[in-house]
């Protein structure tokens, strides 16, 4: 008998495993693959666990999740989006720009469901275990139930596109959110015609995907050890 409080089954299988790296190397950021079906509610309450059971810092689980359906809502966030999208475009020069235009960043209208992250810094106290030096890893905290939620979404075959082209205060607005509780994703979740192989921003041609081996490094910054034979043409 496992002495108690361990997991029973600590072990994963080979194929458990192989599902694990399938669903990490197989999410995608989407944008312009919705399709109008609903989430099932059951499908939305694992996803939104998945999210909840993330790490943070000090167990202080800052994070909310607004789930918005209502086509009202999601209206007036495009509208946000719409303006810091115009305004994003003048910040980049020439054949960027047009590009720039190309690109869908959003499906905000397109996917039935809308989740908004939040942030609540204050939640437990001012004085937080593991946050007593670096006060931004309650952030960190809510960007990892962020990941967990796009993953699991990827498991139940649902797509998940972030969008971060919006002015905080106007997001804030659109959702009711109060000024002490921080706005850290706003994300797009539907069921969809199909999954790009690799990122859209790869395929546009915007930037490639960088070898594992030229980010990183061993004992020391920018320290190299040889050939490098432990991470291969990954
Ligand atoms: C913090 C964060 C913010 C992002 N904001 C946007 C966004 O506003 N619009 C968008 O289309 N994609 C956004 N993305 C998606 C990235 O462009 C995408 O993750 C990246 O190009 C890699 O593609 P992949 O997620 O399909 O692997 C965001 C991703 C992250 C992690």
């Amino acid at each position: 008998m496992p002495e108690s409080g361990h997991q029973p089954d600590p072990t994963f299988s080979e194929a458990e495993r192989d599902a694990v790296y399938r669903c990490i190397h197989s999410r995608r950021d989407v944008r312009g693959q919705f399709l109008p079906d609903s989430i099932d509610d059951a499908v939305l309450a694992r996803i939104l666990a998945a999210a909840h059971h993330a790490p943070s810092v000090g167990f202080m689980q800052p994070w909310d999740f607004i789930v918005v359906r209502s086509p009202e809502v999601k209206k007036n966030v495009h509208a946000a989006f719409a303006k810091a999208h115009a305004e994003a475009a003048q910040m980049f020069e020439g054949d960027r720009r047009d590009t720039y235009q190309n690109l869908k960043l959003e499906g905000i209208l397109d996917s039935p469901v809308n989740i908004c992250v939040t942030c609540d810094r204050s939640r437990t106290g001012p004085v937080v275990i593991g946050r007593t030096h670096l006060p931004e890893m309650d952030l960190f905290s809510a960007v990892c139930a962020v990941q967990n939620l796009w993953l699991a979404a990827r498991a139940e075959n649902v797509g998940v596109g972030w969008v971060s082209i919006v002015h905080r205060d106007e997001l804030r607005d659109a959702l009711g959110i109060p000024a002490h509780i921080h706005p850290v994703a706003y994300l797009c979740l539907g069921r969809v015609s199909h999954f790009f192989e690799r990122p859209e921003l790869e395929s546009a041609g915007w930037l490639p995907r960088m070898k594992l081996a030229e980010v990183t490094w061993f004992d020391r910054w920018q320290n190299r050890q040889g050939d490098e034979p432990l991470l291969g043409e990954l």
